[in-house]
């Protein structure tokens, strides 16, 4: 009798493996936010930049449709109708438009954020990004693939070398604090970039565009899919000191292996990280 393992990755009831469905369903909610695109939108404001369309509701009715027609019995965790879902079991975890601000301001760097989990560990990731019809996908032990081709995270050796994304996020104090710490690093990298999408930021570094990402507050939406698309892709994902991330982390330095330890050292050397005051 042979024994499928408890976390063996599911088949959806079409018959389609998980990762082919997550990546049809990315494709299609890409174009329903394309199609929304540089059109006047209805806005809700949520906080400083942090901005609610309906173009965001429009694609996360779908995706959760779409989903639950296949996994029935899956979880969902959602960032605008389903934030506080638990992550046992099989869970996806969805941010329907990652760059919301990027969207409503006609900037073209946006993304769909799809993970599935068990138990909180990622196990396939789809990271979509319509407008440059940028497919990033993984799934555990099958590597990191770009539009079919196979990726890898970079392998620069140093900060020095290195374009490190950095984002701002809605955190005030930290987003000062990461300010701060760029500041205090520069010059010594290549270039920085700020491209207000960190899930993409995320997939940029997965595939070595970046060579290094670093943010300082995420959500589970943000943050699922890139912890297989840069493991899998050979590439090093802790919080920003170092330790191992989970879904539910909210700091995180991804990119080359050896950049990555070297910006450790040089947080360890220079006193710079990005606790506050009152935390590690
Ligand atoms: C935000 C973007 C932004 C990052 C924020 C995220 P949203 O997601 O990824 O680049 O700095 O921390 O919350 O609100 O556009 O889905
Ligand atoms: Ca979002
Ligand atoms: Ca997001």
């Amino acid at each position: 009798m042979s024994m499928t393992r408890p976390d063996a990755i599911p088949i959806g009831r079409s018959g389609e493996p998980a990762l082919q469905i997550a990546r049809r369903c990315a494709q299609e909610a890409g174009r329903i936010a394309l199609d929304r695109f540089r059109q006047p939108h209805e806005i809700t404001v949520k906080g400083r930049g942090d901005l609610l369309t309906e173009a965001d509701l429009a694609v996360e009715r779908f995706l959760h449709r779409a989903i639950a027609e296949e996994f029935p019995g899956h979880g969902m965790l959602s960032e605008e109708t389903a934030a506080d879902a638990a992550t046992d079991g099989w869970v996806w975890i969805v941010d329907p438009i990652d760059g919301t601000r990027n969207f409503v301001a006609g900037i073209p760097f946006f993304c769909v954020n799809i993970a599935l989990c068990h138990n909180g560990e990622p196990a396939v990731a789809v990271t979509y990004d319509p407008v440059h019809d940028d497919a990033f996908w993984a799934e555990r032990e099958g590597g990191t693939w770009l539009n079919g081709q196979p990726v890898r995270a970079s392998n620069v050796n140093t900060v020095a070398a290195s374009v490190l994304g950095i984002d701002l996020g809605y955190h005030d104090e930290r987003g000062r604090a990461i300010l701060q710490l760029a500041h205090q690093l520069f010059p010594g990298v290549q270039s920085l970039r700020v491209p207000g999408s960190a899930a993409l930021g995320l997939a940029y570094a997965a595939c070595g565009r970046y060579d290094l990402f670093l943010h300082h507050y995420l959500y589970p939406w943000d943050i699922a899919a890139a912890i297989l698309l840069v493991r899998e892709a050979g590439g090093t994902i802790t919080n920003h000191i170092g330790s191992t991330v989970g879904v539910t982390s909210r700091t995180v330095l991804a990119g080359a292996p050896a950049a990555h330890a070297d910006f450790l050292q040089w947080q360890a050397d220079n006193e710079a990280n990005l606790s506050l005051p009152d935390e590690e």
